[in-house]
């Protein structure tokens, strides 16, 4: 069996599997943090892999970039490949003014631009949120590694370019950071009756115009993708 985005067979996908929005970041996990880990797809170049961490099966899948991507891949992977929890690790734009350059957001809720939820035709907003489950064991997990984390609600953005201009309104509303990926990821989750999380690190605070380096960006990754793959230890 393989899907119109994904080639892998039944059974290719762990049950839980973390989705960076770089491919390559998802090939970087595989190679270093996974034990026998195996390539299940090449299609379009946006590579997956199944592996153990400390023993538990665990695969990695790039989502690419925004909801439209991340709502194809997420919705393979609950509804024919069985995954039960998708847990994305990206990075975000830092708006509130306590959330610095590296830091770690967990998303427990996506606000969005997007109107993704129109699909569902209810009559009224519908309002992503993070599994609980999976969001206890992330803040359990970053206790456990003295890692300080931010826990709220995120923007989901369509547009990486915003004409509007408009941070400083969800900032009001104390959104900590932005992304592009989560509220399609959570919203498949919830209608497919599975789990999502996302946590993401810090890369640019676009309102006080600062930006990581490269250098920066790896290590902070690597924290965030121990925590990821901590959490996943825990479920
Ligand atoms: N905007 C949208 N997505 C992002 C940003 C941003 O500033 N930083 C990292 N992902």
């Amino acid at each position: 069996m393989s899907t119109p985005h994904l080639e892998g067979s039944k059974g290719d996908y762990a049950p839980v599997v973390l989705m960076p929005g770089d491919p390559l970041r998802a090939q970087f996990i595989a190679e270093n943090f996974l034990v026998g880990a195996r390539q299940v797809n090449s299609v379009r170049g946006m590579l997956g892999y199944t592996g153990t961490y400390k023993g538990v099966p665990v695969s990695v899948q790039g989502s690419g970039m925004g909801q439209p991507s991340i709502g194809i891949y997420s919705y393979e992977l609950y509804n024919f490949y069985d995954v039960q929890s998708i847990i994305r690790i990206g990075t975000a734009g830092g708006i509130t003014d306590e959330v610095k350059l590296r830091d770690i957001i967990l998303a427990s809720g996506a606000c969005t631009n997007s109107n993704f939820a129109d699909q569902y035709r209810l009559p009224g907003t519908f309002a992503p949120v993070a599994s609980f489950r999976l969001l206890r064991a992330a803040a359990e997990s970053a206790e456990a590694l003295g890692q300080r984390v931010h826990i709220g609600n995120i923007l989901s953005s369509d547009t990486f370019y915003d004409d509007a201009d408009s941070l400083a309104d969800w900032k009001k509303m104390h959104v900590l950071g932005i992304e592009m990926e989560s509220a399609a990821l959570y919203m498949n989750a919830a209608r497919a009756g599975r789990e999502a999380l996302c946590i993401c690190t810090v890369s640019d605070c676009p309102l006080r115009q600062e930006s990581t380096t490269s250098d920066e960006r790896q290590t902070g990754f690597t924290d965030m993708m121990e925590l990821a793959l901590e959490t996943v230890t825990k479920l």
